[in-house]
């Protein structure tokens, strides 16, 4: 069997996309953890929190309806439904929300990929709780660092972590308290341009300097690549590139496409 697949009634690994920044490239980094899953023969399935703008459940609608289009077999993850739960839940009954939202799925899947919103709320920060790893990608830029740390603008050092690290710090205490576990944050970095070497040098040095002060492993994450942007209409992901060319690859999509599977071993899932 795939080291990678769960036996059948194992409990799932659960992956949490987070960033309360929005537009940082959660449910695209998701989308390609799912399929890159799948592909290598791990039943998944998705969570979307994110039900505003509902980018997850939209794309693997898109993607059905690709595959109708071109008689092809493209596999997806069991999507889950979660209904939202007003801000004035207490934290017990957001916590059994969660938890039978992962029980409907538990034993018939080996991961659960929650897409979180780039925004904050109760059921998300509960979601981030339940992580077993926690992947927040990061714009390569200050402005995406400043919901993870407050940094000095003269000599940018960093002075305290910001809101979501502390929300994160929370949920780590809240899942200890729970049942023991603990949630592996990786920050990931996102959309790394080819040009900025300077700004790419002081992200790394903050973020290094921040990785053993609030506890994250960092992770290199995804170029800035315009396919990222095309794909979301067919519902594809890189991992599903031989479908997008069919077979006539050029080099730059096998260099984006290995740069997922680097990611994927760095994650580690
Ligand atoms: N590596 C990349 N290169 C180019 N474009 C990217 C990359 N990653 C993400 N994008 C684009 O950035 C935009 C935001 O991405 P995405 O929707 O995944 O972010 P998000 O964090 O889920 O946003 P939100 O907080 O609104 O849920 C999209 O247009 C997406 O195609
Ligand atoms: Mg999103």
């Amino acid at each position: 069997m795939n080291s990678k697949q769960n036996p059948a009634n194992a409990t799932p690994r659960i992956i949490v996309v987070g960033n309360e920044k929005g537009g940082s490239g959660k449910s695209t980094t998701a989308m390609h953890i799912a399929v890159s899953m799948l592909r290598d023969g791990v039943r998944v399935a998705c969570i979307d929190l994110d039900q505003r703008q509902g980018t997850i459940s939209r794309y693997f609608e898109n993607r059905e309806a690709y595959a109708m289009r071109n008689s092809l077999e493209l596999p997806s993850p069991k999507m889950v439904k979660i209904e939202q739960l007003g801000d004035g839940e207490n934290d017990d009954v957001i916590d059994k929300h969660i938890h039978q939202a992962i029980e409907t799925v538990s034993g018939k899947v080996g991961l659960v990929i929650i897409d979180a919103p780039g925004s904050d709320n109760k059921i998300s920060r509960g979601a981030h709780s339940f992580a077993d790893i926690l992947l927040t990608p990061l714009n390569d830029s200050f402005i995406d660092l400043d919901v993870l740390a407050r940094v000095n603008s003269e000599t940018g050092k960093v002075e305290r972590p910001s809101h979501y690290a502390e929300m994160v710090w929370k949920q780590k205490l809240r899942r200890a308290a729970r049942d023991g576990g603990s949630i592996d944050w990786v920050v990931m970095r996102n959309r790394l341009g080819h040009t900025e070497a300077q700004n790419k040098k002081k992200v790394e040095a903050a973020l290094t300097e921040l990785s053993s002060r609030i506890g994250f492993r960092q992770v290199m994450g995804l170029s800035e690549r315009v396919i990222f942007r095309e794909l979301f209409l067919q519902g594809l992901t890189l991992m599903d590139i031989v479908e997008i060319k069919k077979g006539n690859l050029a080099i730059s999509h096998i260099a984006a496409r290995n740069e997922v599977r680097t990611l994927m071993e760095a994650i580690n899932v």
